[in-house]
């Protein structure tokens, strides 16, 4: 196991996941942690320090605490991190005459390095940092360098303690994932026979501990998120999890009955069903406004949800499928705020109970690993990205069931000729909207007047940028051609060609 230090960058967990695609257990705690606690972590081989945006002369910068510098345990320091460590060992640290942000190329100075073995003297490296080591701490080698900053990497090998000015964990660095492996194998000595049962049996057990013979209820909002956390907590728990399924009546065809299906009858977990479709009509009936409709679609599932956990009393804690993602846009006590996680499942945390979070540490493509895992079927764990409000911001204006039921069903053929072409898992994401406008149109003999459906289709990896796909015209044509014929009130098909930015991917 190898732990690495929070420090508040926003790619520290990514560092833990590169060590767990390798193969070896890694967490990230907090910086805060002391060295008799470090002394107590089982099996651990390594620590590394991640970086940060402090300095290390910020009155309030996040420190570490000295005594693990005496464990005898490897260390690594990251940007930040090797900052730190050069400035709590005595090196010297100073502000850079210009921060550097960015790519930057690096040149190892000794063939013996531990962590340069065998790679190319030259490499090109991802840089982002405002201060920079000036003189290491005695008995520390420079072990590469660059042109904006000479120091780019120290080693004392007889400590077993590294630097690196630049983060090896992004895959801007080329031979970044080579350097990690290096410590981790090389200097640490790590195992790498770390799977994902490991998990799910820490988990579980985890999960026993603390919940005890007390109850569990879990909102599902029929996303993967939420579906593997029911999953999970039933297999360590079993009927003690009792789950509340808000069927807003604004999921994609089936949807509802597939998770139902999965969960519930062939995985056996225990599912109270409320449908609330008529109830969140009702709440939307002439309400135009995006905002508003996304405020009225959260507050009605956090009060169906109330409603129905009021008739389990005895219930202490609550679940949530909350991911590593969530927490770090959210904000944690290190890394800042980029926005705050808007889904409808995250239910406030006032309710009185205690939350329990499996996935915290999970990122959302090992969440869909898990959840193959604990037996839920591929193609629900892989669907794509779905907003909580869901339909609901795809009907432009108001929300009505005609509506609804073009929505539902142009998606539907859309999601199913998209398959057929093979190109399900090349699109990121691909939805149809009703934006709400009414043509003229000739069918058969006669005039229309009908709805324009949209097509929206994007790559991304993050969902943060996206570029709209180049479905092929043939699959397009055939799309058209079968929402016009099979869906009613359907004239016109119409293509969007615009990315993010200016768009948004979905339209409210
Ligand atoms: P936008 O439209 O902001 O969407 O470009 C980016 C990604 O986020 C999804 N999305 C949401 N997901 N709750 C969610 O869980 C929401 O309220 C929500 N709104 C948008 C959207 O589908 C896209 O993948």
């Amino acid at each position: 196991k190898i732990i690495v230090l929070d420090f508040g960058s926003q790619y520290n967990q990514l560092i833990t996941r590169r060590l767990r695609d390798f193969g070896v257990y890694s967490e990230l705690l907090s910086h805060k942690i002391t060295a008799d606690e470090v002394k107590k972590i089982k099996n651990l081989k390594g620590i590394i320090f991640s970086g940060g945006p402090n300095s290390v002369y910020d009155p309030d910068a996040f420190k570490v605490d000295p005594e693990i510098f005496k464990l005898g345990i490897p260390i690594l320091g990251i940007c930040y991190g090797m900052q730190l460590m050069s400035y709590d060992l005595g090196g010297k640290v100073e502000k850079a005459e210009n921060s550097e942000y960015g790519r930057a190329d690096i040149e190892a100075l000794d063939d013996d390095a531990v962590l340069f073995k065998g790679l190319p003297k030259k490499q090109y490296v991802w840089m982002s940092h405002g201060d920079l080591v000036t003189k290491a701490p005695d008995g520390f080698k420079v072990m590469a360098t660059s042109k904006n900053c000479p120091i780019s990497s120290i080693a004392d090998d007889k400590r077993k303690f590294y630097g690196i000015q630049f983060h090896a964990e992004v895959r801007n660095s080329e031979y970044g994932l080579d350097i990690l492996r290096r410590f981790a194998f090389d200097v640490c000595g790590a195992n790498d026979n770390w799977t994902m049962d490991d998990f799910i049996d820490l988990q579980i057990d985890h999960i026993r501990k603390e919940v005890g013979d007390k109850k569990v209820i879990l909102g599902l909002s029929g996303g993967v998120d939420s579906s593997v956390t029911a999953v999970l907590i039933h297999k360590a728990i079993g009927d003690q999890l009792t789950c509340i399924f808000v069927d807003h009546g604004l999921l994609r065809k089936n949807e509802a009955d597939q998770v139902m299906n999965a969960l519930n009858r062939d995985l056996g977990v225990n599912i109270i069903k409320v449908d609330a479709a008529d109830r969140f009509l009702g709440k939307l009936k002439g309400v135009t406004d995006p905002e508003k409709k996304r405020k009225i679609i959260g507050k009605e599932f956090i009060e169906v949800f109330n409603e129905e956990a009021k008739k389990i009393p005895d219930a202490d804690f609550l679940a949530q499928g909350t991911l590593y993602t969530d927490v770090i846009e959210s904000g944690t006590d290190t890394a800042q705020t980029i926005k705050s996680h808007h889904n409808v499942g995250g239910l406030p945390k006032k309710l009185g109970f205690k939350l329990i979070e499996p996935l915290r540490k999970l990122f959302k493509d090992e969440t869909r690993e898990l959840g193959e895992k604990l037996g839920i079927p591929h193609e629900l764990v892989w669907r794509q990205p779905f907003p909580g409000p869901g339909l609901g911001i795809r009907v432009i204006g108001e929300i009505t069931p005609e509506k609804l039921e073009i929505v539902r069903e142009s998606d539907a053929i859309l999601r199913a000729e998209i398959k057929k072409a093979g190109l399900d898992e090349k699109i990121w994401q691909y939805f149809t909207v009703l934006p709400g406008i009414r043509s003229v149109g000739v069918m058969g003999d006669g005039r229309t007047y009908d709805y324009a459906v949209a097509i929206r289709a994007v790559t991304s990896i993050d969902g943060m940028t996206a570029d709209f796909a180049k479905i092929p015209w043939d699959v397009l044509q055939k799309i058209s051609v079968r929402i016009v014929n099979e869906v009613d009130h359907v004239n016109r098909i119409l293509y969007d060609v615009t990315s993010k930015p200016p768009s948004t991917i979905e339209y409210e």
